[in-house]
């Protein structure tokens, strides 16, 4: 029998630790003694609420080693991961880094294996805002560039890396200098769809908080242009609660630990007060994945700037308003299943009463089958 694939699977902020939890379980059930993974958490996450939570709820196991970078500036905080990263790479232990998304963890990754050789597995790979100001495009450019395999996740995604000067005949066996370009479908949909049965019977959080099917928004704000600008996040929490007190929705915000803090720094006294007095305008800690699916699949639509949360609001038939002035997921755009929106006022308000009363289309599936993550596995067992 073949020595099993030696994979060194790189972690760090939320969104990653759920899409492991897709790759982990395509492991264990479909890739069992032919791929051995190493889970290594940088701690760009550590709150337990946006990290732990995700090891206990999803099934993913313990973390073999954990960096615990922690916070800070983006130089010092990749600085100090590629040099942990490149501490456990010198051992020659991992045939394989496999990377996830667009963050500092995603970034350190790829650098510390592309100079070592260790070749790299980037899902999500070909993703573009075509806006350089967010750190998450630079980080995603300088994964990609550096990959042996790019898991795309939608037909765009290949057509940005192709337009890149990728080739995507994948005609020899794959090297970072001729890399295997591979559409295989989206992990967060696999995840969206193993999870949706187990949020409906384990979350209490519709009960808790007294919240009814249909009758809530659920808005989640983190970027780093929305929360530091406070001309922004004013117009945004200003907006989201004129929309409140005209619909009578209830409005639940889960907050990220970054916006909770730029928010106390940075919002009127006047936006304040009025959160403070609107009983129904929840402002909850950051949700368990299960919580979230929970809210996703009965909120009557969704307000955000997360890239996860526009995808798994059209993954339970929900319409998105969008707090960015450009997406990488153009298609939700394109299908009518989401609005651009920015932080301007008129034209979240627009696209929030539009959505109120006229829904969205129905359209076929945009994010592949479920199966994305054995697809990554078979496409590394055959390719490596
Ligand atoms: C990071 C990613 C972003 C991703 C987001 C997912 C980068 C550049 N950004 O943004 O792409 O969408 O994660 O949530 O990698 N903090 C805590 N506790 C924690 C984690 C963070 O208090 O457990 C606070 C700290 O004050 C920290 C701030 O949040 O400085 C920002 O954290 P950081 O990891 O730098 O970026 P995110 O905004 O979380
Ligand atoms: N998420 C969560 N709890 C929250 C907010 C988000 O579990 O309070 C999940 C969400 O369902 C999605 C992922 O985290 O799967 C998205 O992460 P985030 O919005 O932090 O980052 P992004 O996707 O924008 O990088």
């Amino acid at each position: 029998m073949p020595s099993p694939l030696r994979v060194l699977t790189i972690i760090g902020a939320r969104p990653q630790i759920i899409k492991a939890a897709a790759i982990s379980r395509a492991i264990a059930s479909h890739a069992r003694g032919r791929i051995v993974e190493t889970l290594l958490h940088t701690g760009q996450h550590y709150d337990a609420n946006m990290s732990q939570v995700f090891f206990d709820e999803l099934g993913i196991p313990p973390a073999d080693i954990n960096l615990n970078t922690g916070s800070g500036a983006h130089g010092a905080m990749t600085a100090r991961m590629i040099e942990g990263i490149e501490q456990v790479l010198v051992r020659k232990e991992h045939d394989v880094v496999l990377l996830y998304g667009d963050t500092n963890s995603t970034l350190a990754g790829a650098v510390a294996a592309a100079k070592l050789h260790v070749p790299v597995a980037h899902v999500e790979a070909g993703l573009r805002s075509f806006n350089k100001r967010m750190p998450e495009e630079v980080n995603r450019i300088v994964c990609d560039h550096c990959s042996t395999w790019l898991f795309c996740p939608t037909d765009t995604a290949v057509a940005n890396l192709r337009n890149e000067g990728f080739s995507t005949t994948n005609d020899a066996p794959p090297t970072a200098d001729r890399p295997h370009v591979v559409q295989c479908g989206d992990v967060m949909y696999d995840n969206s769809l193993h999870f949706a049965a187990i949020a409906k019977e384990r979350s209490p959080i519709l009960r808790d908080h007294g919240l009814m099917p249909g009758g809530f928004a659920l808005a989640t704000v983190h970027r780093d242009n929305n929360t530091d600008d406070p001309a922004r996040l004013n117009s945004i929490f200003r907006t989201l609660l004129l929309l409140h007190e005209r619909h009578g929705l209830d409005i639940v915000l889960p907050v990220h630990p970054r916006t909770r803090k730029m928010m106390d720094a940075l919002l009127a006294p006047d936006v304040k007060d009025s959160l403070d007095q609107s009983p129904r305008f929840l402002i909850v800690p950051p949700a368990g994945f299960l919580d979230m699916i929970a809210l996703e699949s009965n909120a009557r639509l969704v307000i955000t700037d997360s890239g996860g949360v526009q995808k798994e609001a059209y993954f339970f038939g929900k319409p998105g308003v969008v707090l960015r002035p450009e997406t990488e997921w153009v298609e939700l755009v394109r299908e009518g299943q989401a609005v651009l929106a920015d932080a301007d006022p008129e034209r979240i308000t627009v696209g929030f009463e539009n959505f109120l009363q006229n829904g969205i289309p129905e359209v076929a599936s945009l994010f592949g089958d479920g199966h994305a993550a054995e697809r990554i596995c078979d496409e590394l067992l055959r390719t490596w």
